[in-house]
């Protein structure tokens, strides 16, 4: 049987420019490049997952716009159930601002409709939430709406994954409902208040000592760290062609969640989840690097 998973999150349009080198400030410079292309970290996440045969539903919030229409039909001509999908009257839909050089990536989101998921809708599509076998969420919605759907989850017993990105202040009482935990290095050094991941042993077990079950740290080329029983295992990076690491976070997450949904042990699907990271960065765009299980399965 296929995984059920429903995304909670943004959605985005996507502006991309690329450059040989960012501007300095003040300063005006020629770009190589402009497309637009669909984006969003929870969309990102949701495609990721369906691509590889998950039974994807999506909840979130888009503008009355042709941006918000065009990125709904998106998502469904990838097979994701987008009912869970609000239409905001005062606000046009997210967009995302990127600036891609040859080493490195920009981003700006400016969520619009994002930031108008309401509590009302979350509890409209509450099926949704608890009859799936996980709930993936990430830091691009209002933080409250972030609560209520891992507080309902968790009464429902439904495990959750929080990619705490972008990284923000979190509320105590959230980390003891978290099941699965996935920061980038900033994100674990601004939630964890220390200024190199390199010691990461004693923080990592203080976000575990506040009931997180499951400590995933995400440390780009230097690959994934995580616990398991009571050991810290290393996962490395694979070597690829880098085109855009833009959505390399999103596709782990989205891969990762499936992994888990399908049942596999927590260092098979980290496995199994650096491996579609590393195909998802070899194009440009946050999604259309992103493997279907075939391609997974074609790579050594
Ligand atoms: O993680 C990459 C994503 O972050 C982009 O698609 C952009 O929309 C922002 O949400
Ligand atoms: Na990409």
């Amino acid at each position: 049987t296929r995984p059920k998973i429903t995304v909670v999150g943004s959605i985005n349009m996507d502006l991309i420019t690329e450059t040989s080198r960012f501007p300095s400030p003040g300063e005006t410079i020629l770009g190589e490049n402009y497309t637009t292309l669909p984006g969003g970290k929870g969309a990102n996440q949701a495609v990721a997952a369906a691509r590889l045969g998950a039974d994807v539903s999506f909840i979130g919030c888009i503008g009355a716009d042709l941006n918000g229409e065009e990125l709904k039909k998106k998502l469904l001509e990838e097979g994701i159930d987008v009912r869970g999908i609000d239409t905001s009257k005062v606000k046009p839909t997210g967009i995302a601002q990127i600036t891609v050089t040859p080493d490195d990536n920009h981003i700006i989101v400016v969520p619009g409709a994002n930031y108008e998921l309401t509590s009302q809708w979350v509890e409209k599509n509450k099926g949704l939430i608890i009859n799936c076998d996980i709930v993936v969420l990430q830091l691009e919605i209002p933080l409250p709406i972030v609560g209520e759907v891992i507080t309902l989850a968790e009464q429902h017993g439904v495990p959750v994954l929080l990619n705490p990105a972008p990284a923000k202040e979190l509320p105590e009482n959230f980390l003891e409902k978290i099941t699965y935990f996935t920061p980038n290095e900033t994100e674990f050094m601004f939630l964890t208040g220390t200024s190199t991941a390199e010691g990461y042993e004693i923080a990592f077990r203080s976000l575990r000592q506040k009931g997180i079950q499951h400590v995933i740290l995400t440390r780009g080329k230097q690959g994934v760290v995580f616990e398991k029983d009571q050991q810290f295992l290393k996962l490395p990076s694979r070597k690829v062609e880098v085109v855009d690491t833009t959505g390399a976070g999103d596709a782990f997450n989205g891969a990762l969640a499936f992994g888990i949904a399908s049942k596999q042990p927590l260092h098979e699907a980290v496995e199994f989840a650096i491996k579609v990271s590393a195909h998802a960065v070899t194009k440009i765009g946050a999604q259309a690097g992103m493997p279907t299980m075939e391609e997974v399965q074609r790579l050594q």
